[in-house]
């Protein structure tokens, strides 16, 4: 389908950008990519929506619904636009967004730099005013844009490619979130932020907690990032050098949770999810809703985990490496409005003792302060250091009350 007039014309018109508004805190919702890889349809889709209403997600905080590769056409329409697969979306993406605006969600598609998805689907090179248009008269309200392209993903700098469709997006006069898909090539960190609402920041992830299929880069500086294949424990090692780089407005994306996909033990999911949250990566459910377990329900939808993330001074916490071991116990602290947020991780596969003394984390912490462990809920008193027993891949986390 061809955008309006009206479109057109508002495009003429604005040239603002659409909105670090947009990202004020990290986006929050749900993607196929994960769980369904290119296999859905629109009642895969409708089904989707309506679990993220009754099993209380969108209540939480997760308001994005968004199809991964797969809902485009193999090829555009004769005249040029890009439409929906005929088969899988036989109706386009009007009547989907409608529906998915009706229940209070914002509805994301998935594009690319390049000529060509990294599924060999239309990419917008060339396009990125036509389709911005196309995607703000069906009702888009996310953009994913993605590396993979051919010959221009590699021929034209990132930051090239990626802002033609930034200042195409914004002439649309729609608010429009975008989010860069450029896997850390090129240390996005480093230019991301003045193109994106958030930018990732590694390979793909995938759904392992310690072994990677394909991830050969083990800090952020690294040449060969990998494409696809990163475990949770590699993405957060990159986050070391990288995680001062969180700022609203522009967030750097640490790829969609695994919570709920593979069989990653109970305190590894917990583990994986209070990353996410409190490094302020986007909260993106990878996870089939249809068939979600409830204890990884329950950790998706813990409201003081969710709200570390969507905390306003939108600080990330840092790894402290003074009171860390390598390879076996990491402490991550950081500022969280009224206070501050403690993760101790025991990266072992048994049980450890720890202690963590409070005043060497570099918070200024000098005497007792009130703390809560989120994951029990449990209050600790007041407390100057943390003595505990961790149980294989656990983290507690503390939120400390100044
Ligand atoms: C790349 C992206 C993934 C996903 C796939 C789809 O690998 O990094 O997140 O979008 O493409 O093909």
């Amino acid at each position: 389908m061809k955008p309006s007039l009206t479109l057109l014309t508002l495009a003429i018109a604005t040239g603002t950008t659409a909105g670090a508004k947009l990202a004020q805190t990290p986006q929050m919702g749900f993607n196929t990519w994960n769980s369904f890889k290119a296999n859905y349809n629109e009642s895969t889709i409708n089904h989707i929506t309506d679990l993220l209403l009754s099993l209380g997600l969108k209540d939480a905080g997760y308001n994005h619904l968004l199809l991964d590769e797969g809902w485009s056409d193999m090829s555009r329409t004769a005249d040029g636009y890009l439409q929906s697969n005929q088969t899988t979306f036989p109706n386009g993406i009007t009547p989907l967004a409608e529906r998915v605006h009706s229940k209070g969600l914002k509805l994301g598609l998935y594009g690319d730099s390049g000529i060509l998805t990294c599924g060999f689907r239309p990419g917008s090179w060339g396009y990125e005013e036509r389709d911005a248009l196309t995607l703000a008269s069906w009702g888009v309200d996310y953009w994913k844009y993605d590396n993979c392209g051919g010959f221009q993903a590699m021929s034209n700098a990132p930051q090239e490619r990626f802002s033609l469709m930034r200042d195409a997006l914004e002439r649309t006069g729609r608010e429009i979130f975008y989010s860069v898909c450029e896997w850390g090539f090129q240390f996005p960190w480093h230019w991301g932020g003045g193109i994106g609402h958030s930018y990732r920041m590694s390979g793909d992830i995938t759904a392992s907690f310690i072994n990677e299929t394909g991830c050969p880069c083990k800090t952020a500086y690294c040449l060969n990032t990998g494409y696809a294949g990163c475990s949770v424990t590699s993405i957060m090692r990159k986050m070391r050098e990288i995680s001062v780089y969180q700022k609203p407005g522009h967030w750097l994306d640490m790829d969609m949770l695994e919570v709920g996909v593979g069989d990653m033990t109970v305190n590894m999911q917990k583990t994986h999810f209070a990353f996410w949250a409190a490094l302020k990566s986007p909260l993106i459910i990878g996870a089939d809703l249809r068939t979600l377990k409830n204890e990884s329900l329950e950790v998706l939808t813990n409201r003081d985990i969710i709200a570390l993330n969507q905390d306003s001074l939108g600080k990330p916490v840092h790894f402290v490496e003074d009171v860390s071991v390598e390879g076996s116990l990491q402490v991550w602290a950081g500022e969280v409005k009224g206070g501050n947020v403690v993760l101790i991780f025991n990266e072992k596969s048994y049980p450890q003792e720890v202690e963590v003394s409070l005043k060497d984390l570099g918070l200024g912490i000098e005497r007792p302060v009130r703390a809560k462990e989120l994951w029990s809920g449990k209050s600790w008193g007041k407390i100057d250091s943390v003595e505990a027993s961790l149980g294989a891949y656990q983290t507690l986390v503390f939120r400390i009350s100044r």
